[in-house]
């Protein structure tokens, strides 16, 4: 008897521990970038590591309300895609941490997060901002085609017009900062208003636009012209402007969590996604951005970075809290509340 006990305590004993040794790793994410890529993103890197990830997706706004709300006990270990600017602000405030990881084969874009940042972000692929018409209900409706940003301001588009909110989505937020940059700030609001006049939604994510607009259920919408080419390369029958002014782009980024519970594997994640060949795997998704390492595969679809009118824009600035509070609140009193006519 005392001899079963004995070897049922060391058995006991013997399970516990081999547990311990072989239990998955685990990883929280929250992918600001589209559902199919990251999705993408976690059967591969399961796969690759055997690291067990839960995920969710938040807009890039959302995701940093979030990171803020929970910073002193974070659920969260890594912050995936979504634009740059929320990614920088997060660590200008401490709530991300230096990944470590090597920026040797990263283009400068990426490379200049990295730098801003000190180490606690870093670029993984590129994107400008832009407009797209539904052809079919732009000539069904009469309607001109819009060349410029300023277009935007025509009755003719009274209604027909859609675009993100800035306080929740990336999208929307490197839409107004490109505005400020390319006409200063009083005219950048004042046009944003007027165009406002025009908006039938303000969408919480800054793709919706565009998937409405190929959906035929808005005629224009504002966003990332990789997420129109998706939609237009899918069969939608969707044009897609570079507008006339110039443009803004975003750098999509990758954070770890500050205090981060499973560091190791949330390491792991970052050295993942900055992979030439993850970052190669993007276009079965249709996920047309520009990626980030020099050795990826840039897929034909992509929107070539070299030919459209891109403004050199300063993420430093735009990325810190101070510029992105006060264009918020002068956002929703100016343009968000504005009257309609
Ligand atoms: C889409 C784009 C991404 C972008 C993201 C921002 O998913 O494909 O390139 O980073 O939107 O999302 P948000 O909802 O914050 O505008």
């Amino acid at each position: 008897m005392k001899k079963r006990t004995a070897l049922g305590i060391t058995l006991f004993g013997l399970a516990v521990h081999s547990q311990a040794v072989f239990a998955a790793e685990e990883l929280n994410v929250v992918c600001s970038a589209e559902q199919s890529w990251c999705d993408l993103m976690v059967a591969g890197f399961e796969e690759q590591t055997g690291v067990e990830v839960a995920m969710v997706r938040k807009s890039t706004g959302e995701a940093l309300a979030q990171v803020r709300a929970e910073s002193k006990n974070p659920k969260i270990d890594v912050w995936w895609g979504g634009t740059g600017d929320p990614h920088l602000i997060a660590a200008s405030e401490g709530l991300t941490q230096a990944s470590g990881v090597d920026t040797t084969d990263l283009l400068g874009w990426s490379v200049n997060l990295s730098n801003i940042s000190d180490g606690k972000t870093v670029g993984i692929y590129a994107g400008a901002l832009g407009l797209a018409y539904n052809s079919e209900l732009l000539s069904e409706k009469n309607m001109k085609a819009p060349a410029c940003w300023k277009d935007l301001v025509d009755v003719q588009y009274a209604g027909e017009i859609q675009v993100a909110n800035p306080n929740s989505s990336g999208t929307a937020y490197t839409e107004l900062a490109t505005f400020v940059q390319l006409f200063g700030e009083d005219e950048a609001f004042s046009l944003l208003a007027d165009i406002g006049k025009n908006v039938n939604q303000y969408t919480k994510s800054g793709s919706a636009p565009s998937k409405a607009a190929g959906r035929g259920e808005t005629a224009i919408s504002i966003g990332f012209m990789h997420d129109m080419v998706k939609l237009a390369s899918s069969g939608f029958p969707l044009v897609i402007v570079a507008p006339c002014e110039g443009t803004g782009y975003e750098v999509g980024a990758v954070s770890i969590i500050d205090k981060a519970k499973n560091l190791e594997s949330a390491k792991k994640w970052v050295q993942y996604s900055l992979d030439p060949a993850t970052q190669s795997r993007s276009v079965e998704v249709g996920a047309y951005q520009v990626p980030s390492n020099s050795k990826s595969t840039v897929a034909p679809e992509s929107p070539d970075l070299a030919t459209i009118k891109l403004i050199d824009y300063d993420f430093a600035t735009y990325g810190s809290t101070d510029t992105r509070e006060r264009l918020l609140s002068r956002w929703d009193a100016d343009v968000k509340n504005a009257p309609k006519n």
